[in-house]
């Protein structure tokens, strides 16, 4: 085998990706398991994640479990099924967000209020699933990687982790990026760097991948003021973060813990 697939190759490795049915998170179950994962896609809208997979026009690894990250109960149950079923568990990537109670959020509800009237219940209902689920997926998954003798951890946060939302690019649309967006991801990154220092001893590796914005059918006005603001002058696709995933799964990255991989078309640059 060549040096370079040997270094990404994560052949036969059983790798959790959370919140797989999303933009970004299904095309980290692709790339997985085109790199050799056995991938379990696990996520709160099994009928997103077998539509999409239908459309997967190969045969792959890839099994759907359903999962609601809030829940402590399905998150033991996902990892006991997965572990009873593949024997052991390699890798978990939390790649999920709140997204209301419908596909797509609900413009008129509080969820994009401004902090002066921000609504209790959205701040819970995002910190539940943003940051009590990430916690919930890690705390979980820390025995079955000391079992495996080894594990990787990989928590999706964003820019907006990483800097406050530019209100200038939104416009009179009434979207917006709200407080318990940037406060949530940015709770993951050190939530992160805990687990990291604390169980390295473990030979568990967890990093934080900060992507950009995805193009997802926003208005016109909203692209322009996002690409002028992105030095590569363009939002990003979700391909965009595959080869940041198998990366940071892969021993490409043995030496790396506790980081920070930003992945954003430059918007943090200047
Ligand atoms: N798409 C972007 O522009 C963008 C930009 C920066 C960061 N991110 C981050 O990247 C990650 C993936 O984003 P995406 O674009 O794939 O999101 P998406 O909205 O397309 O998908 C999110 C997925 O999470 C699942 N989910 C929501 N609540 C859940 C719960 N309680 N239990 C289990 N699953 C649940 C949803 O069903 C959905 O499949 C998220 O953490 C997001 O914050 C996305």
């Amino acid at each position: 085998m060549k040096m370079v697939s040997r270094l990404f190759n994560l052949e036969g490795k059983v790798i959790i990706v959370a919140g797989g049915a999303g933009q970004i998170g299904f095309s980290f179950c692709e790339i997985l398991t085109d790199a050799g994962a056995q991938v379990i896609l696990a996520d709160l809208d099994l009928e997103l994640a077998s539509e999409k997979l239908q459309i997967l026009n190969k045969s792959n690894n890839i099994t759907l479990f359903k999962l609601d990250v809030t829940d402590e109960l399905s998150v033991k149950h996902l990892f006991e099924k997965v572990r009873h079923q593949y024997g052991s568990i390699y890798g978990l990537v939390n790649s999920f967000h709140y997204k209301g109670n419908s596909r797509r959020l609900d413009t008129t509800s509080n969820f994009f209020a401004p902090l002066e009237s921000y609504p209790m219940e959205a701040w819970d209902a995002v910190s539940d699933v943003n940051l009590k689920g990430t916690f919930l997926m890690c705390r979980e998954s820390v025995p079955y990687f000391r079992e495996n003798k080894e594990g990787v951890i990989v928590n999706v946060s964003s820019t907006y982790g990483n800097v406050s939302p530019n209100k200038s690019i939104y416009g009179e649309t009434g979207i917006n990026s709200p407080v318990s967006y940037a406060a949530t991801k940015a709770g993951i990154i050190n939530l992160t760097r805990y687990i990291a220092t604390h169980y390295a001893s473990d030979n568990i590796r967890a990093n934080v991948l900060s992507p950009g914005g995805v193009y997802n059918q926003q208005s016109p006005g909203f692209i322009e003021n996002y690409c002028r603001l992105t030095p590569l002058g363009r939002m990003a696709e979700p391909e965009d973060y595959q080869g940041a995933i198998v990366y940071l799964m892969s021993p490409g990255s043995k030496y790396m813990t506790g980081a920070n991989l930003v992945v954003d078309g430059g918007w943090t640059a200047w």
